[in-house]
């Protein structure tokens, strides 16, 4: 019998520190330490979220080992994310990375975040819905918003994508302007289900074809809560769940409205949704019903692997394994990093 290939992934791009165990595309453990101290800045302190990964990553790590049930000496390759994403961060998880490759004298492997988030839709394959190829990948996040057509495991090509902020931002910073912690996007969603999703309309950009623009409808949001609350001081409070229902529609309603003009560029009627915002439960109940009134197949990614996740890495590493695709010791850490890189 072929002896099983145990990759261990670690993540630490922006302010999740996490460690996860696959073997043989199946997750033995996928650990992640949540940095709380980011929560009252309302946004990511770079600076905080470093020094945050230099405490949990040791700890982080011999937890994913111990849940695995393996020793570090049978793990066959260590895969960690090289970009895109807030530098410090990735210094931390990079050198730890190169240290224990080194002193295990094991195979190191680079992954890009953006195609990981991904290739997550491959954990697991004898369980998962998994997506033929080509398939069409929205990829919503904090960092990134990008239509992607996924033609092999690394052959992707970007279709569309922002031109300013992320659709996570856009959750994320129209959270703030209702008085929410980050990140948002959870609560908006959280409210969003007690809410009416038709009570306040808010302006749809209008942008090339495939591309996305978020900056826009965050300034119209804040001129109209400005506008209600010199009416009535207590705007928000008194409607927390409509103007979060009302939001939250009208950014899914972008969503969709661009996806459906993918599928009709491309014919490709295989659909797949991936990084933190496709946590979002309207997201995934739309894309869920286009299967009956589209013909598309929907694929969605398990709760845990949507936001940033090890597993997600690792898995991405095993991939990468099986190709001999191994990474120098000089691997550089990259803040920015296309997809398609
Ligand atoms: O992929 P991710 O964990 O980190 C990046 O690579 O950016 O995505 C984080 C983003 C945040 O903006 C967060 O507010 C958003 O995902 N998010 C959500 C939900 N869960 C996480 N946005 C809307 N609804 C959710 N349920
Ligand atoms: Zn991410």
């Amino acid at each position: 019998m072929q002896k099983p290939i145990y990759i261990l992934g670690i993540e630490s791009s922006c302010d999740d520190t996490s460690a996860s165990v696959v073997c043989d595309a199946k997750v033995l453990s996928n650990v992640i330490a949540n940095q709380e101290v980011h929560a009252k800045y309302g946004g990511v302190v770079p600076e905080l979220a470093s020094r945050a990964h230099q405490q949990n990553i040791v700890p982080v790590v011999q937890q994913a080992l111990k849940q695995a049930n393996i020793s570090k000496e049978q793990i066959s390759a260590i895969a960690f994310t090289n970009g895109p994403g807030l530098m410090g961060s990735l210094l931390v998880g990079t050198s730890f990375s190169k240290s224990l490759a080194i002193g295990l004298k094991i195979p190191l492997i680079d992954v890009n975040h953006m195609q990981a988030h991904i290739l997550a839709h491959f954990i697991d394959r004898e369980n998962t819905k998994i997506p033929p190829f080509p398939f069409i990948c929205l990829t919503i996040s904090g960092g990134h918003t990008q239509i992607v057509k996924v033609t092999n495991y690394f052959e992707m090509e970007i279709l569309g994508e922002t031109i300013d902020d992320a659709v996570g931002e856009a959750f994320d910073k129209s959270a703030k302007i209702l008085g929410l912690p980050y990140p948002g996007g959870p609560l908006i969603d959280k409210y969003a289900q007690l809410g009416n999703p038709k009570a306040y309309k808010f302006t749809k950009p209008k942008v090339g074809e495939l591309d996305f623009s978020f900056s826009g409808l965050k300034t119209g949001i804040l001129y109209f809560i400005e506008k209600q609350q010199r009416i009535n001081p207590n705007f928000i409070e008194e409607n927390l769940n409509d103007i979060c229902a009302s939001i939250q529609f009208t950014i899914v309603e972008i969503l969709m409205d661009k996806l459906k003009k993918a599928v009709k560029k491309t014919g490709i009627k295989h659909i797949a949704i991936a990084g933190g915002v496709s946590a979002n439960s309207e997201i995934r109940k739309k894309l869920q019903s286009a299967e009956k009134h589209f013909g598309w197949t929907a694929y969605i990614p398990k709760f845990e692997y949507t936001t940033d996740n090890a597993a997600m890495i690792a898995i991405t590493g095993y991939l990468k394994y099986l190709n001999n695709d191994y990474a120098d010791m000089s691997v550089a850490t990259k803040a920015r990093l296309k997809v398609t890189e």
